[in-house]
């Protein structure tokens, strides 16, 4: 047999050889050579490329330098096709058997809580809705005309004054209160209505455990032929009665607001027993939680509305006031600190 032959005829084999190997690191044959055993049976010291090699002094000389030539190409491909199999091998290596326990309980996933003043929100605007009120959302930065101009605040009124109100630029500022959107729903749809109006407000005021530069407030408002004082006292003390129990006491007094005529608060009884009652009631057992009132004419007028041809009721509440009665919150600061202690009750 010839020597070209023969290297011919071991290299097929290697190539058949090196096949089986390739299936065995996929598919853990253990019957098949290792890759390892494949190196040593074509290249290994006593090897089939070896006993070639040693066959190559027989040769005649002319034929030597070539046949050399092809047995060193051939050691080439055996371990450059021996390497990538090696390698291919490392990198699958299986990982250790994953300890697989079905009856293990599940990760749990942490869940998330409603931000108070979210969940008092939803809980006012459900009783409103049972009422027949519909909801309206309006804008955060506003112009002096909706802020102040059209709820019938005189040009020296002291709450336009910068102490209290965010100004950014002449006109535009941060809304104070949601009255404002009072002034876009009668813009936006013609009477009778009955809204409400839930939205952030701003004011420059101290920071305190009572107050903070942003809060909540959820605005009322009915426009109809014939709105009453009765019909916003009815309204009012049934709400409070739906929100805080149904044994709620409450009491309107007399106030002012520039966009309301009669204007009132409404106060509900929170009762004397504890020093913390006497404390944030200020000793009268009595707590405001909303101010309201009969819409002033200059207010509809302002959004040509005919005063003689209809009347409105509307009222304003704090939503961070309410969260604080409602789960006995002492510091408003806390809604706004993001410490998970306090969120994750709610
Ligand atoms: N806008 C008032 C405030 O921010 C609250 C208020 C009072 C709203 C009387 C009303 C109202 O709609 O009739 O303090």
């Amino acid at each position: 047999m010839g020597l070209l032959a023969d290297i011919e005829q071991v290299r097929a084999e290697f190539d058949r050889r090196l096949d089986a190997v390739r299936i065995r690191t996929a598919g853990q044959d253990a019957d098949v050579e290792t890759v390892e055993q494949l190196g040593v049976a074509f290249l290994g010291r006593k090897g089939k490329l070896a006993a070639l090699f040693t066959r190559l002094g027989a040769l005649p000389t002319e034929e030597r330098p070539d046949a050399g030539r092809q047995l060193n190409q051939v050691k080439e491909y055996f371990q450059t096709a021996i390497e990538a199999v090696e390698e291919k091998v490392g990198s699958e290596k299986p990982a250790e058997e994953p300890h697989l326990d079905l009856t293990l309980p599940g990760d749990p996933i942490p869940l998330g809580t409603i931000h108070p003043v979210t969940r008092i929100e939803k809980q006012i605007k459900d009783i409103f809705l049972r009422l027949g009120f519909s909801v309206f959302y309006g804008p955060e930065v506003e112009t002096e005309f909706y802020n102040f101009g059209a709820l019938n605040f005189q040009k020296d009124h002291p709450a336009r004054d910068m102490q209290d109100t965010f100004y950014i630029d002449e006109d535009l500022l941060l809304r104070t209160h949601t009255s404002n959107n009072q002034i876009h729903a009668m813009q936006t749809m013609k009477p009778p209505l009955r809204i409400i109006m839930p939205g952030r407000v701003y004011r420059n005021e101290a920071i305190s455990a009572r107050s903070y530069c942003t809060f909540h407030q959820i605005e009322g408002l009915a426009v109809d032929r014939n709105t009453s004082m009765a019909e916003l006292k009815g309204t009012l003390q049934y709400f409070a009665r739906e929100l805080y129990g149904p044994d709620t006491r409450t009491r309107f007094r007399p106030s002012y607001f520039p966009f309301t005529e009669p204007s009132a608060e409404m106060d509900i009884y929170w009762g004397l027993e504890t020093e913390t009652d006497y404390r944030v009631t200020k000793g009268t057992g009595w707590l405001e939680i909303l101010g309201c009132g009969m819409v002033h004419p200059n207010v509809l007028r302002a959004v040509d509305v005919d005063p003689f041809e209809w009347t409105g009721y509307a009222f304003g509440m704090g939503l961070e006031r309410m969260a604080m009665l409602m789960w006995g919150i002492g510091d408003i600061r806390y809604f706004y600190e993001g410490d998970l202690r306090f969120l994750r009750q709610f």
